[in-house]
């Protein structure tokens, strides 16, 4: 199973890839979770990326398809994967493409209205040393700032400040949403309603992959 998640930030996409990594046994590849690890760890490539990311700026694909190509070929993506943010240019779409031997299954698109988005992001907080995802009304830790999974510290990412999180919903429209039509136009897209409860949608994926 090779799927990818699509939508705007804050859309929900980590949130519904760890549902379906685990109930698929696969794993999920997110960009943004590669390039906050590099940032944290002060690697070359988080050092050519904070900048962007911080910004809410994409990363230039050049170095997004790198990563991607490096990551798609580790044994752990044989039965399948999860890519959460990639592609999100349609330079990035036609590279992957490219670099699968057989197609994509489905292109699935989170649809929300960005009047929702601000609430979710300034409100999320994740840990720091697994990833997993909060909300501090819509799904807080039962540990309070700490991780229910590892105890790991609770975080608010770089990138969730207002200034930021509009500018990234200004570059998803611009600049990510034109995907949409690709895949349309080979018939990969299915459109989800990404708003109301993360379960419904949970439900809704599941089914929808037969799992
Ligand atoms: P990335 O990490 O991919 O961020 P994003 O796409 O902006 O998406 P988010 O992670 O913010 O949101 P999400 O949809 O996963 O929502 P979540 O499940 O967390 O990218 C970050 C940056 O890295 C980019 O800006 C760019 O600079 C760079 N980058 C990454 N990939 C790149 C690429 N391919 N090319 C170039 N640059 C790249 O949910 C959000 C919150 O809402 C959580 O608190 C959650 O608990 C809550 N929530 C989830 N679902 C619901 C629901 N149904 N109802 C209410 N609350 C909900």
């Amino acid at each position: 199973m090779k799927v990818v998640f699509l939508g705007p930030p804050g859309a929900g996409k980590g949130t519904q890839a760890a549902i379906i990594s685990k109930a698929a046994g696969i794993p999920t590849i997110s960009t943004g979770m590669i390039l906050r690890d590099a940032m944290a760890q002060g690697t070359v490539l988080g050092k050519e990326a904070e900048g962007y990311v911080k910004k809410g700026e994409l990363v230039p694909d050049d170095v997004i398809i790198g990563i991607v190509k490096e990551r798609l070929i580790q044994p752990d993506c044989e039965k399948g994967y999860i890519l959460d943010g990639f592609p999100r240019t349609v330079a990035q779409a036609q590279a992957l493409d490219d670099m699968l031997p057989d197609a994509l299954d489905t292109a699935f698109s989170f649809e929300v209205a960005d009047s929702e988005i601000m609430a979710r992001l300034t409100g999320r907080r994740e840990c720091g040393a697994c990833g997993a995802i909060y909300h501090i009304k819509n799904g807080p830790s039962a540990k309070g700032s700490a991780c229910e999974k590892c105890d790991g510290e609770l975080i608010q990412r770089a990138d969730d400040k207002e200034e930021t999180i509009r500018n990234r919903m200004d570059v998803y429209h611009r600049q990510t949403e034109p995907i949409k039509d690709y895949y349309k136009q080979r018939g990969k897209l299915v459109c989800v309603d990404a708003s109301g409860e993360p379960e419904r949608l949970a439900k809704e994926l599941l089914k929808r992959l037969g799992l």
